[in-house]
């Protein structure tokens, strides 16, 4: 604060001409250091302090007047200040204040509108009886007075679940296959559940929805391994494929390769002719010796696969000649299944399933698509 330009501005002011009426402004005590301190409260009566013109509080620190800063405001000494909205020549009275003071700028007394107030009124009660309803203060039992716990309404959930489900599990057991075929209610609890068994289970090898892998079965397509009627099903889940259980299904795809068996170049002949009789070969002149091969076919392979190729339920031994392969349809795997042989496993589940499962399972297996 220069005190030249106080009294540069005090030279200036028009002490006799001002009126506070007028709203003329004076600066004189707003701007003085030394009375700045007490200028809001001594209002002489040639000048009206700033702070005080027309009501508007401010604090003499803050007073424009009282800076040095570049911005400040131009005000000529006679310039007469519009009347603020709120001044008391509007008919409004001084507003009262808080106390509050952040760098000159005060903060109104308003009452808060009734509204926000009832709201505020309710989000307590709300929030006490939820405290005292519920688990929400630390306390010995750490329950509410309605003794809830997120445990105790899925177990009653369950409950309430499993007495709907009991009744048609009650049906269920002691439906036969084809009683359960007939009823749609009973179908329908077994889809529901063997749908859910099966990608629990299952999918991890046979895909969501039983599309199959290679080496892993396609169960939708109709070409069964085993047998696609509801007891083959049956019995392949809950006994399993080379799965170690005494009454699990048995036989393998011998390496007739590997062990010496066959030579190299009858494996070269047998793979191709079984792409021939598959339909996989596109070129059929003169790629190999047919008859010969043919002849290979009926000594070593026809036991399990047929004359015709088209395989054997009993053994597992897959039909040759259709569009659908566990292995693969390329040159390179039918040999290398024809030189290695296979046995894929496919574990069992009795024992690890309840019987009401795997026979939900046989169904929705059978329903697949496949089902014969
Ligand atoms: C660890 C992998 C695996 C799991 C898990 C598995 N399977 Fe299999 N499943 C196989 C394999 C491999 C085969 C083929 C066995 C073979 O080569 O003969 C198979 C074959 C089958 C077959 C016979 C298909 C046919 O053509 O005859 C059925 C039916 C079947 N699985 C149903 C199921 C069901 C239902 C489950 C679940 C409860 C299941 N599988 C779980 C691997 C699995
Ligand atoms: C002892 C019975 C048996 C004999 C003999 C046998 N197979 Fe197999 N074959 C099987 C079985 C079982 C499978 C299925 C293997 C599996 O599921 O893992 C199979 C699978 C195959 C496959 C794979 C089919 C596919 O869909 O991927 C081919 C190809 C095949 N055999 C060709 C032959 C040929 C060629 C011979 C004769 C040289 C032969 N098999 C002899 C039992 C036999």
């Amino acid at each position: 604060m220069s005190s030249d330009m106080d009294k540069e501005r005090d030279s200036n002011m028009p002490k006799d001409d001002a009126k506070p009426d007028d709203t003329m402004i004076s600066a004189q005590s707003a701007s003085n250091a030394e009375s700045s301190k007490s200028a809001e409260h001594e209002v002489d009566n040639t000048s009206v302090p700033l702070s005080r013109v027309e009501g508007i509080e401010m604090s003499p620190k803050a007073s424009f007047l009282n800076t040095d800063g570049v911005d400040k405001p131009e005000v000529e000494p006679n310039e007469t200040v519009k009347p603020h909205a709120r001044s008391k020549t509007n008919g409004f009275v001084d507003p009262e204040t808080t106390g509050h003071d952040w760098d000159g700028i005060e903060e109104f007394r308003n009452p808060d509108p009734s509204w926000l107030r009832v709201l505020f009124y309710i989000c307590v009660f709300f929030a006490l009886t939820y405290w005292i309803l519920y688990p929400s203060w630390p306390t010995p039992d750490d329950q509410g007075a309605l003794q809830w716990s997120s445990t105790k309404e899925l177990e009653e959930d369950l409950i309430s679940i499993d007495k709907v489900r009991q009744k048609y599990q009650q049906q269920f057991d002691k439906a036969s296959f084809e009683q359960i075929f007939q009823d749609s209610q009973l179908l329908q609890f077994a889809m529901t559940g063997g749908r859910s068994a099966f990608n629990n289970n299952c999918a991890m090898c046979h895909g969501i929805g039983g599309g199959g892998h290679p080496g892993y079965p396609n169960l939708t397509a109709g070409a069964w391994l085993w047998g696609g009627s509801i007891d083959d099903i049956y019995t392949t889940i809950k006994y399993g494929i080379r799965s170690g259980h005494p009454d699990g299904r048995d036989s393998q795809m011998p390496s007739l390769g590997k062990d010496g068996v066959l030579k190299a170049e009858e494996v070269v002949m047998l793979a191709h002719y079984v792409m021939d009789i598959g339909g996989l070969l596109e070129d059929q002149s003169n790629t190999y010796d047919k008859a010969k091969a043919s002849q290979l076919f009926a000594a070593n392979c026809s036991s399990c696969h047929g004359g015709d190729g088209k395989g054997n339920h009993d053994v597992g031994a897959p039909d040759l000649t259709d569009a659908i392969w566990l292995y693969g349809s390329d040159y390179e795997t039918i040999y290398d299944v024809i030189y290695n042989g296979r046995g894929g496993v496919m574990p069992y589940w009795t024992g690890k399933l309840s019987d009401s499962t795997i026979h939900q399972l046989a169904v929705y297996v059978h329903q697949l698509g496949g089902g014969k």
